[in-house]
């Protein structure tokens, strides 16, 4: 059976660091506020003209690099982002001609902040039929740039980044102990639309709007539904929960990874937070925190791992890999 891989990931972050202190000099809000709330203390944000395609070429060449391979190997590239560079073509073609890949094709997924979840699916799916061998899935984000920076009950929640890995084709026996992605899990539901959504777009009003967010909302729905998706997950392997080594849930609120953690039962020591450094990059937040644990050590070759997302959509799902 094929199995799809991951040889190598990277990332890439902005200069520029934003502390809630520096927040609180601009609006009415406090560092102990969204700590409290949040477990936020800082974020990156781009700076002026830096754009989701210069961070996701940053994340692409530091995940090739550790792949170990040229850019010629790669049959394709995925990038989730819900902040392109432009409505078209897709930021992916942008990655692509930096990266001076002149072959294969390139395009974006569009899932917010399960935007990786989605990618790495996608992705998983073309390897194991064989369309194709070696795939880049980026997750990269300039959510600064869709923020109004007038509403403190959003803007102080998110920041800039990229994360991104190389997928490759490799042989497995079908069964539990193979590297590679052994399952993924998508679910989504529009009619909970009202609840995170950009209030523009090109067919409607002809800009890209600004984040809008029914906080408590989404707070709610997003234990159960990242419960959920955990669950079926593991279940779709026959894993216990308790075998699982590492979960790296997508970073919005501490409180959220907390209470999925209880609710499940999980140990909050195996849950990859970076919440705190990076605040939440949407489709950047999983591949950032998934190149943290596996940079210090955490994670390691033979690990079973999950990686979890919930966002605007709603969109939601799970992703069980032997690291
Ligand atoms: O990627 C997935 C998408 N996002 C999420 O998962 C976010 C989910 N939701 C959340 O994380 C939380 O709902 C928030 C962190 C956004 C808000 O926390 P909350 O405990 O639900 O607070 P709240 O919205 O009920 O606001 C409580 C108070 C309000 O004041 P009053 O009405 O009680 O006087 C707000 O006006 O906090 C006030 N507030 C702030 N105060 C200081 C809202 N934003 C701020 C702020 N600084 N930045």
């Amino acid at each position: 059976m094929i199995r799809a891989k991951i040889i190598g990931s990277g990332a890439c972050l902005p200069d520029n660091v934003v502390t809630n202190d520096d927040l609180a000099k601009r609006m009415d809000t406090s560092d102990e506020w969204i700590r409290e709330r949040t477990g936020i203390r800082q974020r990156y944000i781009a700076k002026d003209g830096e754009k989701t395609s210069d961070l996701a070429l940053g994340a692409a060449r530091a995940a090739l690099a550790d792949a170990g391979i040229s850019v010629d190997v790669l049959d394709m590239i995925i990038c989730a982002t819900t902040t392109p560079d432009e409505s078209f073509p897709a930021t992916a073609t942008v990655v692509q001609s930096k990266l001076g890949m002149t072959r294969g094709a390139a395009f974006d997924v569009q899932a917010v902040c399960s935007g990786f979840i989605y990618g790495l699916s996608v992705a998983d799916s073309l390897i194991r039929t064989g369309s194709a061998k070696t795939i880049l899935v980026i997750g990269a984000e300039t959510m600064s740039r869709l923020l109004d920076w007038t509403d403190r009950a959003t803007c102080v929640l998110f920041g800039d980044g990229a994360g991104a890995v190389v997928l490759q084709a490799h042989d497995g026996k079908g069964d539990n102990s193979d590297a590679g992605i052994l399952n993924t899990k998508l679910f989504s539901d529009g009619r909970l639309h009202d609840m995170l959504y950009a209030d523009g777009g090109v067919s409607s009003t002809q800009t890209a709007g600004k984040l809008r967010m029914q906080g408590k909302e989404v707070f709610k729905h997003a234990v159960t539904n990242i419960a959920a998706a955990i669950t079926a997950s593991a279940e779709a392997s026959q894993v216990d929960l308790a075998d699982i080594d590492w979960f790296v849930p997508h970073q919005a609120n501490q409180r959220i990874l907390d209470g999925t953690a209880r609710k499940l039962g999980i140990d909050p020591a195996k849950v990859v937070s970076t919440v705190a450094l990076h605040g939440n990059t949407s489709a950047a937040s999983v591949p950032l925190a998934l190149v943290e644990a596996v940079k210090d050590g955490r994670i390691k070759r033979g690990d079973l791992i999950l990686l979890e997302a919930m966002g605007g959509g709603f969109t939601w799902g799970a992703a069980l890999i032997r690291w």
